[in-house]
């Protein structure tokens, strides 16, 4: 589903991905000592970009990792990486890690080089059946550590969570923390009930998701009014239609919770007027 394009981005150089190579020393092979983006191309454009660049800072700063490009720098590496790879639909991944050092110390030496990696993935538009049916997903507790607003590399919380759902026959995980929605195990989660919608807060428990922010600017356009609150898990069993939001899946419906049909068991009227604003919006800023 996301085989790499031939082309990559490996510290400041456009190089076949086949070719690309780093030290096994690489503080992020050992530690997950790194943090990453995956940002959607539309058409050849990066759909807001800045709101990437500025996760990626932030989540540098984190982790008291120096940011080795300026942000026009940045802008013109992801231009010519994704025009190396021939545009249109994609998601882009990029990747900075701490980089390597001389051997396996817990702590980082004082004088190192992040190392930076990037390739793309074909997008593509979501599967016609899959709109019209929606996805599968399982509420499982949430495992991971406490810092989930940073986009870090360590990601076999996640990874495990995924494979517990496909053992469960969802497509996703809807995590909780006992009583409370967290977040997709890749994704934002969107509930409504009674025709108002909700989605929690960001805190340290979520990624600041993209996505999220805008499907907030797709409802604001419909004039459907957003409350961001801390949402039960009470309220998502109980939900009249479920979506989660993420770079590379936009907003889709969940219509399968925990193998029960969310409300008709259909995807939603309110997520259909989400979808094609949606489209609206892709168009408007990146295609
Ligand atoms: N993941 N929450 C988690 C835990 C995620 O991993 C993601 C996205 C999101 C949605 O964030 P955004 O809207 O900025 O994509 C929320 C990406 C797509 C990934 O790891 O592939």
């Amino acid at each position: 589903m996301t085989d790499a394009l031939p082309k990559s981005l490996l510290n400041g150089a456009i190089v076949p991905v086949v070719d690309a190579r780093i030290s096994p020393l690489d503080r992020g092979f050992l530690f997950g000592d790194g943090i990453y983006e995956v940002v959607p191309v539309y058409a050849g454009k990066p759909l807001r970009p800045d709101a990437h660049f500025d996760r990626l800072q932030d989540g540098l700063t984190a982790l008291e990792i120096a940011n080795p490009y300026s942000r026009t720098r940045w802008a013109a590496l992801l231009r010519e990486l994704i025009a190396a790879n021939g545009g249109g639909d994609m998601g882009v991944y990029l990747e900075v890690s701490r980089g390597a050092g001389k051997g396996r110390d817990f702590l980082p030496e004082s004088d190192m080089q992040p190392t930076v990696f990037g390739f793309c993935f074909r997008l593509a538009p979501p599967r016609p059946e899959l709109l019209a049916r929606g996805i599968s997903a399982a509420t499982l507790e949430d495992i991971r550590w406490q810092r989930c607003d940073i986009k870090s590399v360590a990601l076999v919380g996640p990874v495990m969570l995924k494979i517990e759902a496909k053992r469960l026959g969802a497509d996703e995980a809807i995590l909780v923390r006992g009583e409370r929605l967290a977040e997709g195990s890749s994704s934002a989660v969107f509930v409504v009930k009674d025709g108002r919608i909700a989605t929690p807060p960001a805190s340290h428990e979520r990624l600041p998701s993209i996505t999220r922010g805008v499907v907030g600017d797709v409802l604001d356009a419909l004039g459907l009014p957003l409350d961001v609150r801390e949402v039960g898990r009470d309220e998502l069993l109980t939900a009249d239609e479920i979506w989660i939001a993420s770079s590379t899946r936009e907003a889709l419906p969940v219509t399968v919770l925990d193998g029960k049909a969310v409300g008709q068991g259909r995807p939603g009227s309110i997520w259909r007027r989400v979808f094609e604003e949606f489209q609206a919006l892709k168009q408007r800023e990146a295609g």
